[in-house]
């Protein structure tokens, strides 16, 4: 694939004002969502729930690409439409989740590394062929007592890194994605050391791997003081935390950060992406790749009535990939 197919793929999925709704919770992780509203797990509700998401008039005005699982890639409207061609109607890009979760890494206790590199590259070609353009692969680091490790953070850059090059060898963009997770007590400032470290860790194997910078997407967590801190963080503090360590470890060249939400309030992530471009020019595009933050709003509408609040659930995403793609712009206020 060339790299300039894959640099037009990148900088759609971050065109201005648009960003990314991951959808692509794995069969336990959804079970989780759906238990905290009282839905079953079932396959049809799960189908229901992923075409309610994907077929919410004019999403694609806001909505550059959606993240799939590989359930979902392979699944279709009630009416029988693949999703894949009701995404590509709407003029949104299929990405796909291949990572297939993290394991406790062997010797560091507490302590993850994510696996799935066995068989990617077959498996890479096959989404492909179903309709994917970009993918996504999750690497999870935690802060807590002498933790994170060199070890675990260079473990979790090496295998972003062979799977970039796998994607970039597929024909698709690879979506890295290192996030720090605001569990704990830690302050800001050990945040930002942390992201700042794992970044570099990041972008150097990127680098030894011979990954094309010009066709990746950085799907960041913002730095944050950990929840237990009894910290707040203004606004402003995060945006302006958030961007001192972006622009101290992510090159110039890539064309876009995405961030996820990781917990925050949906309000909070919208204005903390908004202040972040208030704050621009910045040298590359910083929009959104919302999971929770995109639906929680609506599917706690949907569970009140699977039947009846389909389009009152649909208003909901509207609204937050409205709400997003102004902070995309900076333009959102409060
Ligand atoms: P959240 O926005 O809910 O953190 O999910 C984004 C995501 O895709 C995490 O991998």
């Amino acid at each position: 694939m060339s790299i300039e197919t894959l640099a037009q793929t990148a900088l759609a999925m971050v065109a201005p004002g648009k960003g990314i709704i991951a959808i692509d919770e794995s069969t336990s992780t959804i079970a989780k969502r759906f238990d905290a509203v009282g839905i079953p797990n079932s396959e049809e509700n799960r189908r229901a729930y992923r075409e309610l998401l994907l077929t919410t008039p004019k999403l694609g005005d806001h909505i550059s690409g959606a993240i799939l699982y590989d359930e979902t890639i392979r699944q279709s409207t009630k009416a029988g439409v693949p999703f894949t061609r009701v995404m590509a109607d709407s003029g949104i890009l299929p990405g796909i989740k291949v990572d297939k979760g993290p394991q406790p890494l062997a010797g560091f206790p507490g302590e993850v590394v994510t696996e799935g590199l066995d068989g990617l590259r077959a498996r890479l070609e096959e989404y492909y062929k179903l309709g994917a353009r970009f993918a996504k692969w999750r690497a999870v680091i935690h802060i807590g007592d002498d933790i994170p490790s060199g070890t675990c953070i260079e473990a979790n850059s090496h295998a972003l890194a062979r799977y970039a090059a796998l994607c970039q060898e597929q024909g698709l963009v690879p979506m890295v994605e290192p996030e720090v997770l605001m569990d704990g007590g830690h302050d800001i400032e050990t945040s930002y050391e942390v992201h700042e470290v794992v970044l570099r860790s990041l972008f150097d194997a990127l680098y030894q791997h011979n990954v094309m910078l010009e066709g990746t997407i950085l799907k960041a967590s913002m730095v944050l003081p950990g929840k237990d801190s009894g910290e707040e963080g203004s606004i402003d503090e995060v945006a302006e935390s958030t961007l001192m360590c972006l622009k101290s470890s992510v090159p110039a060249i890539l064309p876009g950060i995405v961030f996820l939400s990781g917990g925050q309030g949906d309000e909070d992530a919208t204005a903390h992406l908004d202040a972040m471009n208030r704050m621009g020019p910045h040298p590359w595009p910083l929009s959104f790749s919302y999971g929770r933050a995109m639906q929680s709003a609506a599917l706690k509408i949907w569970s009140q009535d699977l039947a009846g609040n389909v389009a009152k659930a649909q208003e909901t995403v509207f609204a937050r990939a409205r709400d997003n793609g102004l902070a995309a712009r900076g333009q959102w206020g409060r």
